[in-house]
């Protein structure tokens, strides 16, 4: 976000939907990660950067658990706190995660090693889409976090998730109509993709891939 990223207590204007009461209901840990998650907000406060953290980690911790990926792509790194999120989500997940910023990449690197994952999260230095040319195979699970989502970077990325895996897409308040309307088509509306859920006051939703094309 980015600018206007909500907090969690403002998700759907103040209400609480039955989504998030279950979801705060079955989540252990509200806040996994809050260390490195308030570490990524005073940073970007005292940068001015691009490092605006994801809101709802417990959300994503439960959508990751609840969809077992074995293999998870993230695009948006910032200092390493929703990658830890996604790794927390089960013993064998590996993530792979992108960012070009110099100085976050360092900072996310000593922040996983402190959580224990530097085994199972790897970041990859430089350019969403250049890494993702570089990528081989397909993913579980993908979640898009890099400011604004561009059809030049979704598109790829949806292609690498496989038949039957998650795309998990943030920010979409900050698209041009003509991205709401590519993520319509190309996702949603031919039937390839279906949306299942949506979080962050519905700024991020979740689409499964039902087939190939
Ligand atoms: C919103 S922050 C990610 C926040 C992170 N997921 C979290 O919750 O802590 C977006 C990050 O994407 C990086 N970024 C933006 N555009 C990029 C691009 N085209 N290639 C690589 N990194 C990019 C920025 O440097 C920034 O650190």
């Amino acid at each position: 976000m980015v600018p206007d990223r909500p907090r969690a207590r403002d998700c759907c204007g103040g209400r609480t939907t039955l989504m998030h009461v279950r979801r705060s209901k079955r989540s252990a840990d509200r806040r996994p990660f809050a260390d490195i998650q308030d570490a990524t907000r005073r940073h970007q406060a005292q940068h001015g950067c691009d490092a605006y953290a994801f809101e709802e980690g417990a959300a994503l911790v439960e959508l990751v658990t609840a969809h077992a990926p074995g293999r998870v792509l993230e695009l948006g790194t910032a200092l390493g706190f929703t990658a830890c999120c996604l790794a927390s989500a089960g013993p064998s997940i590996r993530v792979d995660t992108i960012e070009r910023d110099p100085e976050h990449v360092v900072l996310a690197r000593e922040n996983i090693r402190a959580a224990g994952f530097d085994a199972r999260i790897e970041v990859h230095r430089g350019d969403f889409v250049k890494v993702m040319s570089a990528l081989e195979g397909s993913y579980d699970a993908a979640f898009f976090d890099g400011l604004e989502p561009k059809r030049d970077i979704l598109l790829p990325l949806a292609e690498l998730v496989r038949v039957g895996g998650v795309l998990v897409c943030g920010n979409l308040h900050l698209s041009r109509v003509s991205v709401r309307t590519l993520l319509a088509a190309e996702h949603a509306g031919t039937g390839r993709w279906r949306k299942i859920d949506a979080f962050e006051g519905g700024r991020t939703e979740v689409f499964r891939k039902l087939h190939a094309k």
